[in-house]
């Protein structure tokens, strides 16, 4: 980043930029499609939060929903509510409303189960689905922890082998023993953005699956699953859907696939007939085989009132406005932070850009090496949220800051730079002796 000519507190040079700055955030907040989204949230305007992309913040139109059901559909129907409230079809309805957010045509979405559990059901499925001279999985080589976890399981389960691939990699090591991969659409911890259509119509000329987990972009940025040909793909609702604290995840099951598709949890909820209470298993037809067991109905209904706050809501709109807000985010940390102190692990190209920005905190040179102790990423990101300013901190070293179109405003960015610059200077953060402060961490990654 470059180097701010002195404090942004002191009049000069530097604070006429950061009035230059702020004067421009307010042009940009009051203009464009998405100026007035932000009342659909519950926001207080003495925090920012850029933390959307591991919880995203409440939309207003959860909260009564959700008394309606516990006191009306809960309370008084009880369980008429499966069928007069429609509860029992919930997962797939919900499904149909996140589709249109991932370029999927109707019936291939259906939602339950945490993301681990569905990333499970995708690469067994996959697995059993693939050709039998297979020997291997890929799986992206910087995934989120648990999406490696599980398909090692998985594949344990079914006598393969795993093998980390970078996915600008996969393309090139993808061979006809593979049975599929693995891959993050963006990068949970760079903001990396990797390219589904490349990479799945590499897969496919090799005869091999494409499994996409699409946490980190469904509601940030187009996401055009049918278009690429993609097999099967998970997603986490509590990010960028803003469904709440655990909301159930979501599987794409492509419709060419259905029929072939065997579930490695074929609960009473996939069966044909689930109320014929047959000891027999025969899947039901379509997406209805990713469902499991009895669906948490009062996070799925709050997850449904959630996507409330798309009505209206162009995805184009939304990925203008998240790269003008990252853009503008990545200028005001170079004109206020201290030279040299924080590094940007996030692509500068567009193509290759999430909905985040991450920051490498490099450590003060003047300041002596201390041996354990926290991070001083994790103490800049504690002290950050002690002012206001809410991201998260990731192991070891990087910052990172969720840029939420829908209610992320210009002048929340403009503020966090500044702050961040203020906290990079201040020596009680980042100076000698302060390592022994707390270091924080979202829930979710
Ligand atoms: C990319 C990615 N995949 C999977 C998960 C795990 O999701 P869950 O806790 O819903 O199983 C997360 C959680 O944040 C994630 O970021």
């Amino acid at each position: 980043m470059s180097e701010s000519p002195e404090s942004p507190m002191s009049p000069g040079p530097a604070a006429a930029v950061a009035r230059t700055q702020a004067a421009r955030a307010a042009e940009l907040d009051a203009a464009g499609p998405l100026a007035t989204t932000r009342d659909r949230f519950v926001l207080d305007d003495d925090t920012v939060y850029l933390d959307g992309n591991s919880l995203g913040a409440l939309p207003r139109s959860v909260p009564g929903r959700i008394a309606e059901v516990i006191h009306h559909e809960w309370g008084e129907l009880r369980i008429r509510s499966w069928t007069e409230a429609g509860w029992w079809t919930a997962p797939e309805r919900i499904g149909e409303k996140i589709a249109p957010l991932i370029g999927a045509a109707p019936g291939q979405v259906v939602v339950g189960d945490s993301t681990s559990v569905n990333v499970f059901k995708a690469v067994t499925g996959g697995i059993r689905m693939a050709g039998k001279g297979c020997t291997e999985i890929l799986v992206d080589a910087t995934t989120f922890p648990t999406d490696g976890y599980v398909a090692r399981s998985a594949a344990r389960m079914a006598g393969l082998a795993v093998r980390p691939v970078e996915p600008a990699r996969i393309a090139d090591e993808v061979t006809e023993r593979t049975a599929l991969a693995l891959v993050n659409h963006v990068d949970y911890r760079t903001g990396e953005l990797n390219d589904m259509a490349a990479i799945t119509s590499a897969l496919h000329t090799a005869g091999a699956l494409a499994v996409w987990d699409l946490c980190h972009s469904a509601g940030a940025l187009p996401v055009a699953l049918d278009a690429c040909g993609v097999d099967l793909a998970v997603g986490c609702t509590y990010k960028y859907l803003n469904g709440g604290p655990g909301s159930p995840a979501y599987l794409y099951l492509r419709t060419g696939l259905q029929d072939q598709f065997e579930s490695p949890l074929p609960g009473w909820n996939s069966h044909a007939d689930p109320f014929g209470m047959d000891p027999g298993y025969t899947p039901a037809d379509g997406i209805l085989r990713g469902r499991v067991g009895t669906p948490d109905i009062l996070s799925l209904l709050a997850l449904e009132a959630a996507l409330e706050a798309w009505e209206g809501v162009a995805i184009e709109d939304v990925r203008a406005k998240s790269l003008a807000l990252s853009d503008f985010f990545l200028e005001c940390v170079a004109a206020y932070a201290p030279a040299g102190r924080v590094r940007s692990v996030t692509p500068a190209d567009h193509r290759r850009r999430g909905s985040q920005v991450s920051l490498a905190c490099v450590p003060d040179p003047s300041a002596p090496v201390e041996e354990g102790g926290t991070p001083v990423a994790g103490r800049v990101m504690a002290e950050l949220i002690r002012r206001g300013v809410v991201g998260d901190f990731r192991h070891p070293d990087v910052l990172r800051f969720g840029f939420t179109p829908l209610y992320t405003t210009f002048a929340d960015a403009e503020r966090a730079a500044w702050v961040l610059g203020e906290v990079l200077r201040d020596p009680a953060t980042t100076g000698p002796g302060s390592g022994s402060g707390p270091a924080l961490g979202g829930a979710a990654g």
